[in-house]
């Protein structure tokens, strides 16, 4: 009989879940690396304490769509270990997929499978979408469940300074906008973020644009970059990258491009930022967002 269980993820396993993520993460930044790109680092106990506290997060909210592949006996003192996890939400129409991996010793036995089976069955006729790597074995599966694979674009470089314009009409945001920003959430990705917007006010800073007729926001990460940005109008979308921007120390990234935002590659270009590729926006039952630049951990 097969010892590998798929069952919801409970608050013991997180630890060992948060390791098996690391390792699995590790090796595919490594095999994905290309020549050019920084060295592949280990994760930090910072990012490894933040990966729990997400996780504890979404397990408040919808423990069902957080599954785990555990291997029965698998530890020392009897307890299972973690070898596979699929994390994903529901929020109203839309599902969202927010991390999903088999330890690089336990792939291709089919525990991707069985994992993506669980979630999807979680996500029911909901429109869904999420950020997706280029491995072969996720893109097949993501392909076969009818989501349409979108190429994302990235831009990376250091900010010239001198290009930067002056930005007006923003404001610092906080949890009295969040009504607002559900509904302009609804009107690009056909639900609200819900209670993801306390969690990402939580560590990141909320600018927003309160215009009604061109309403807007953003979350600013530490390093200056847009970790999340929706937008009614392309031209509020790039006040926002811009006030992102110039917010941003040394080298600093601007991901989650697809084709309709390109607003913000004419944004990145004219701060002399540079374009790559960088996996798929995969969508089903949905057109892509735009103006919108996606969270890859909340969508
Ligand atoms: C993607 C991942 C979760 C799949 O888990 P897995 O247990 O290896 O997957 P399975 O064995 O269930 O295989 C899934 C499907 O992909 C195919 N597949 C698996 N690995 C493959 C590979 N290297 N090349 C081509 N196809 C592959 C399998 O044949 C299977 O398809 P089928 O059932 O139609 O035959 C796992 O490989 C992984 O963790 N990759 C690195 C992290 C990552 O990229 N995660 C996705 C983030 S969006």
């Amino acid at each position: 009989m097969d010892s590998v269980q798929i069952r919801q993820i409970h608050e013991n396993d997180l630890v060992s879940a948060e390791r098996a993520s690391a390792v699995t993460f590790f090796e595919a930044d490594q095999i994905a690396r290309r020549v050019g790109d920084p060295e592949v680092e280990p994760r930090s106990a910072t990012a490894a304490g933040q990966w729990i506290d997400r996780m504890r997060f979404y397990l408040t909210i919808d423990p069902a769509g957080c599954q785990v592949a555990v291997q029965e006996a698998g530890r020392a003192d009897g307890a299972g270990e973690v070898v596979g996890f699929a994390v994903s939400q529901n929020r109203g129409r839309l599902w969202y997929l927010a991390t999903y991996g088999v330890l690089p010793s336990h792939q291709g036995r089919g525990i991707g499978k069985r994992l993506m089976a669980a979630v999807l069955d979680h996500a029911g006729d909901r429109a869904g979408i999420f950020s997706s790597s280029t491995h072969p074995g996720a893109t097949r599966r993501y392909r076969l469940a009818g989501f349409t694979l979108h190429p994302q674009m990235r831009m990376v470089g250091t900010v010239d300074r001198s290009t930067l314009p002056a930005v007006d009409g923003l404001r610092e945001g906080g949890a009295d906008d969040f009504a607002w920003m559900d509904r302009l959430d609804q009107d690009l990705r056909i639900a609200g973020h819900g209670p993801d917007h306390g969690q990402l006010l939580g560590s990141t800073r909320l600018v927003v644009s309160r215009n009604a007729a061109k309403p807007g926001y953003a979350y600013i990460d530490g390093h200056g970059r847009a970790s999340l940005l929706a937008a009614a109008h392309p031209e509020v979308a790039q006040r926002l990258l811009w006030e992102a921007l110039a917010a941003s120390r040394g080298r600093t990234l601007v991901n989650c491009i697809t084709a309709p935002n390109e607003w913000a590659i004419d944004v990145g270009l004219a701060a002399r930022l540079d374009i790559a590729q960088e996996g798929y926006l995969a969508v089903r039952g949905m057109p892509l967002p735009a103006p919108y630049l996606a969270n890859g951990h909340f969508l």
